[in-house]
């Protein structure tokens, strides 16, 4: 059976959001078939690789192929990958046997994996497993149509060239969620800070930010197409930084959430990740200012032991931590808080699980994500220092930090009924039609009596009942 609670991101308070890991990525819209192909893509892992997927898809249908939700119809099947744990790309060859034995039934079909799977193995997937037909990383999507007809000769077909420019800037991405409500813009790549447990930076390269302009020509496209709100997607977005080539002007992550905040006062704006080391308080002053910026901040303390952090190459420690979130609370009220935690990193105590433990009683968060640590190849973490917290142990201080979120969740959720918050409708409740659900501006998900309301509305909705995991109400 799955281990769950060792690999899949644990969504407390936010078991309703659906799952995103290995979320079949559909199109509302009707796609032009220049060429006559069905392509099919399934997306694992954060947001920016279902971001890169829509604009996987739009490279692909400039070029003449049509986008299919039936794997079984497809000429082509991708699956963007994550190599974020080991579970994460186990699952990921799970699935290629799977399709496998589709290709088998249907020669011709091709199979191509795209992102942090396939820069990471390379051709090994190619030559040595041969389970799939194209390889192509995070910075090569631009060649895939050439790709494709390389393989479609026999000939085996990889770019897994990083690059210290590609943005994809210029590119609409095809939005293949089809709410129409919300939507994320990527606004850099890469990431330049060698967490010694992380992949990404070998992953995805090195870190750039998007021209602001494209940023916000794609914003308002998106607001003109309908859409309500934005989130602003990078691994480190403090760090954003882009310069007019024509002023020399640099433009900062402050400066940018302005300039999208600005564009609609109908629009919601957020952003993730933060890290801790570089959320400033500019950004939480721009935040305060603005509010459609909603009061919500992804803060990943992965540990709250100083020394485990060191280990981790994170740069801040636990009293730097703390006065981050002091200065959250002291300069936006009512602003939620999420986290990340690791437990079992190399050479953790049960002294430094306790930090950790104390740290989230300091901080009360709203959510976290919780993972066992998971060693990845080629990582500063897997070169220098032993794995040596036994599973069993890891899984236990996992359960530990999990039942204590859950608390917390609750808390926080019991303290928002009776209060009304004003929600933005995303999409009708998975349990019944005749439910509707959107988010507060703290992010939490509410359900709620249709009525005679619409996706894509702002309500205002009264709570009335929670759970650790979700909040109902009623539009007042
Ligand atoms: N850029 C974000 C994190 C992206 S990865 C940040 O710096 O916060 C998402 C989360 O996966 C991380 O925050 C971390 O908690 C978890 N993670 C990353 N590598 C991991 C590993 N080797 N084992 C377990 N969890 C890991
Ligand atoms: Fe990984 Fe650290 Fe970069 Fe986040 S900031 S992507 S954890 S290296
Ligand atoms: Fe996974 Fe790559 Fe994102 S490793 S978490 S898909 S950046």
């Amino acid at each position: 059976m799955h281990d769950f609670t060792l690999d899949i991101q644990q969504h407390i308070n936010k078991p309703l959001e659906e799952d995103r890991q290995g979320e079949v990525l559909n199109a509302a819209q009707t796609i032009e078939n220049a060429n006559g192909k069905h392509f099919y893509i399934e997306s694992y892992g954060c947001q920016m690789n279902f971001n890169d997927s829509e604009i996987v898809a739009s490279i692909l249908h400039k070029n003449g192929f049509a986008l299919t939700r039936d794997c079984n119809n497809a000429d082509l099947i991708l699956l963007n990958t994550c190599s974020i744990r080991e579970k994460a790309e186990d699952r990921i060859r799970n699935r290629l046997r799977t399709l496998n034995k589709i290709k088998a039934q249907r020669p011709g079909t091709l199979i191509g994996i795209l992102g942090c799977m396939a820069e990471r193995l390379k051709k090994k997937l190619l030559e040595q497993e041969q389970i799939v037909d194209i390889v192509v990383g995070p910075d090569a999507y631009r060649d895939l149509p050439s790709l494709v007809s390389e393989a479609d000769t026999g000939q085996k077909a990889v770019n897994v060239l990083l690059s210290r420019e590609e943005t994809y800037g210029d590119i609409n991405p095809v939005r293949l969620d089809n709410t129409g409500v919300t939507a994320f813009v990527s606004i850099m790549r890469g990431c330049d800070n060698m967490c010694s447990f992380c992949v990404v930076p070998f992953t995805r390269g090195r870190e750039r930010s998007r021209n602001a302009f494209s940023i916000i020509a794609e914003v308002q496209d998106l607001l003109a197409k309908g859409y309500k709100e934005v989130t602003l997607l990078g691994q480190n977005v403090d760090s954003y930084k882009w310069e007019n080539p024509e002023n020399k002007q640099i433009v900062n992550f402050a400066n940018l959430l302005e300039m999208v905040a600005l564009t609609s006062t109908q629009l919601r704006v957020r952003f993730s990740t933060s890290h801790p080391k570089d959320i400033t308080d500019e950004v939480l002053h721009t935040m305060n200012k603005y509010e459609n910026i909603c009061n919500y901040i992804h803060l990943p303390v992965q540990s709250g032991s100083s020394r485990i952090l060191k280990k981790m190459n994170r740069t801040y420690d636990r009293e730097w931590y703390k006065e981050r979130v002091d200065a959250i609370r002291r300069i936006i009220p009512n602003c939620a808080i999420s986290t990340d935690v690791i437990t079992g990193f190399c050479s953790e105590t049960d002294e430094d699980h306790q930090d950790t433990l104390s740290m989230q009683r300091y901080v009360k968060y709203e959510m976290a994500y919780m993972f066992a640590y998971s060693e990845r190849p080629g990582t500063l973490a897997a070169r220098k220092y032993e794995d040596d917290v036994p599973l069993a142990v890891k899984k236990q201080r996992l359960q530990e930090v999990i039942a204590q979120q859950q608390i917390h969740s609750l808390e926080r959720n019991q303290a928002d009924v009776g209060k009304t918050f004003k929600v933005l409708i995303e999409k009708e409740s998975k349990r019944s039609a005749d439910d509707l659900c959107g988010r507060t501006d703290q992010n939490k998900m509410v359900i709620f009596p249709r009525g005679n309301h619409q996706k894509g509305e702002y309500v205002q909705v009264l709570i009335e009942s929670c759970t650790s995991a979700s909040m109902k109400g009623r539009v007042v």
